[in-house]
C-alpha cells in the first residue's frame, strides 16, 4: 500500500498551496487545519478506493494484522473528539517540535512544556508558542493539560517522574512515545498512576520526519500501544492523538514489543549494525589497495544512491534484479554467508534489549551533566574517520549537492 494514495495526494496539493501562501510560523488553528480540511472533503466518499480505506485487517506474509487510518479521522471529527482537551507536550526536543507543530495545524487545543530558560523553550519560542499563552514551565504545562504527552529524552522522563507523578491525577491521560520508560520501571522507576488512562503512539521515524510528512501532506508510519485502559476508551483514544500527532498508517503493538523492537533496530540495521559493515567492507578495500573513492562508492555511495533506495521502492529481489547476473549470483551465494555470521550477534543483541543491559546503558549514559558532549565526541570520531571524510569529497560531486 503507497502512501501516494488519492486523499494524500489531494491534502499535498493544498498543503503546497498553503505553503506559498502562509508565513512560516503559522498562528493558532493555523493554516494546514484549513488545508487538511479542505483536502480531506475533496475525497470521493464512495468510491472504490473509499470503501477500502480506513481500518483493515491486512495480510502481511500470511499474518493477519489490523492497521488503523488516518481516513477514518476527518479533522472535523478529530477537532471535536478533542474538543474539550488540552494536550500539553513535554519537552520540545524532535518528537516535541514535530507533533506538537502538527497538533497545533491540525486545529487541536496544544501547549508546550518545558524548562524555563533552557534551549527547548528558546526553540519553542521560535516556533510560536508564547510564554503564558501556549508555552509553560513543565509542572504548570501537566496542571493545565488533559493528554500529558511525555517527550522528554528517555533519561529525563526517569529522573524527573518523582515531580511529575503526583501531577498526573484522575482523569488525566498519560502519553509516551516510546515504552522505554514504562517496560523498564525496574530501571526507571516510571510507574503510572493506577487511574488514568496510558496509551503510546510512536512515530517510525525522526521528529523531523513527523513534521516533514506531515507539511507534504502525508503521514508517517507511527505504532500505537495502550498499557492502562481505565475508560474503555484507550485505544480510541491512542488512534486519534495518532492522527492528531501527524500520523497516516498506525500498527497495534505492546509497550513491550514497540520498546524491544525499537532498541533493537537502531543497534543493529538501522545503524549500528551498518556503520560496522560499511567500516568493515571499507577497511577491507583499503588494506588491498584500494583508493578512498573507490572503496567509499563501492560500500556507501552506490548502496544509499542506487541499491538502497531500490529495495525500498519495491523489495529485495527488485533490487537484485536490476543488478547484472554476475552481482546477483555472487549476491545470492554470499547473502547466507552474512546471515548464519550475523545471526548469533543478533541474538545476543535481541538478548541484551530484553534483559535491560541496553536501557541501563543509555541511562546511566544519558544522565550525566556531560552526555550532549560526550556523544558529541564520540560521533566526531566516526565524522573523522578516513571513510566518511573521503565520503564528504565523494558527495561534493553530486550534481544535486548542497554544502
Ligand atoms: N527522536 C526520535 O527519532 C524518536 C522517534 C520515536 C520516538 N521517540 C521518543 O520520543 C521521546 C522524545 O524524544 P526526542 O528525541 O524528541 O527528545 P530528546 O531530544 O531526547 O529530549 C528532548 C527534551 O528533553 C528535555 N530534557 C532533557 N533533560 C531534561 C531534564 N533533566 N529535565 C527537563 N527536561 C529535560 C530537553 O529540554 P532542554 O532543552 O531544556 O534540555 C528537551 O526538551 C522519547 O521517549 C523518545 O524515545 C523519539
Amino acid at each position: 500500500m503507497s502512501f501516494a494514495s488519492r486523499p494524500a495526494q489531494a491534502l499535498r496539493s493544498a498543503s503546497r498551496r498553503a505553503s506559498r501562501a502562509s508565513p512560516k510560523v503559522a498562528p493558532k488553528q493555523a493554516s494546514y487545519s484549513v488545508l487538511a480540511r479542505a483536502a480531506v472533503s475533496n475525497v470521493p466518499r464512495r468510491s472504490t478506493v473509499a470503501s477500502v480505506r480506513g481500518i483493515k485487517t491486512l495480510d502481511f506474509a500470511g499474518t493477519k494484522e489490523v492497521v488503523y487510518e488516518r481516513s477514518d479521522w476527518p479533522l472535523s471529527k478529530l477537532q471535536d473528539y478533542f474538543k474539550n482537551d488540552t494536550l500539553a507536550i513535554i519537552g520540545y526536543g524532535s518528537q516535541g517540535h514535530g507533533q506538537g507543530l502538527n497538533a497545533r495545524d491540525n486545529g487541536l487545543n496544544v501547549i508546550v512544556g518545558v524548562r524555563e530558560g533552557g534551549s527547548s523553550w528558546k526553540a519553542a519560542q521560535e516556533d510560536g508558542w508564547v510564554p503564558g499563552e501556549t508555552l509553560f514551565p513543565i509542572e504548570e504545562a501537566i496542571n493545565r493539560g488533559t493528554i500529558i504527552m511525555n517527550l522528554l529524552s528517555d533519561a529525563a522522563q526517569s529522573s524527573t517522574w518523582p515531580t511529575i507523578a503526583p501531577l498526573i491525577t484522575k482523569g488525566k491521560t498519560l502519553y509516551f512515545s516510546h515504552g522505554f520508560s514504562v517496560v523498564y520501571k525496574e530501571d526507571t522507576h516510571v510507574i503510572p498512576p493506577s487511574d488514568v488512562d496510558v496509551i503510546l503512539v510512536a512515530p517510525k521515524g525522526s521528529g523531523r520526519t513527523v513534521r516533514t510528512l506531515f507539511k507534504e501532506g502525508r503521514g508517517i508510519n507511527s505504532s500505537i500501544a495502550v498499557f492502562q485502559d481505565v475508560t474503555g476508551k484507550a485505544k480510541e483514544k491512542a488512534v486519534a492523538l495518532g492522527v492528531g500527532i501527524g500520523s497516516g498508517y498506525m500498527y497495534e503493538t505492546t509497550f513491550g514489543k514497540e520498546v524491544y523492537s525499537d532498541l533493537y533496530g537502531e543497534r543493529g540495521v538501522l545503524m549500528g549494525g551498518i556503520q560496522g559493515m560499511f567500516l568493515a567492507q571499507y577497511k577491507v578495500l583499503r588494506a588491498n589497495g584500494h583508493s578512498p573513492s573507490e572503496a567509499f562508492n563501492e560500500t556507501v555511495e552506490e548502496a544509499t544512491q542506487s541499491l538502497y533506495p531500490l529495495i525500498g521502492e519495491k523489495g529485495m529481489d527488485y533490487m537484485y534484479n536490476a543488478c547484472s547476473t554476475t552481482a546477483r549470483r555472487g549476491a545470492l551465494d554470499w547473502a547466507p554467508v552474512f546471515e548464519k555470521a550475523n545471526l548469533p550477534i543478533f541474538e545476543k543483541l535481541y538478548e541484551s534489549v530484553k534483559n535491560g543491559t541496553e536501557t541501563r546503558k543509555a541511562l546511566e549514559f544519558n544522565s550525566r551533566k556531560t552526555y550532549r558532549e560526550d556523544l558529541a565526541k564520540e560521533l566526531k570520531e566516526i565524522d573523522e574517520q578516513e571513510i566518511w571524510r573521503a565520503g564528504k569529497t565523494v558527495r561534493s560531486l553530486r550534481p544535486d549537492y548542497k554544502a
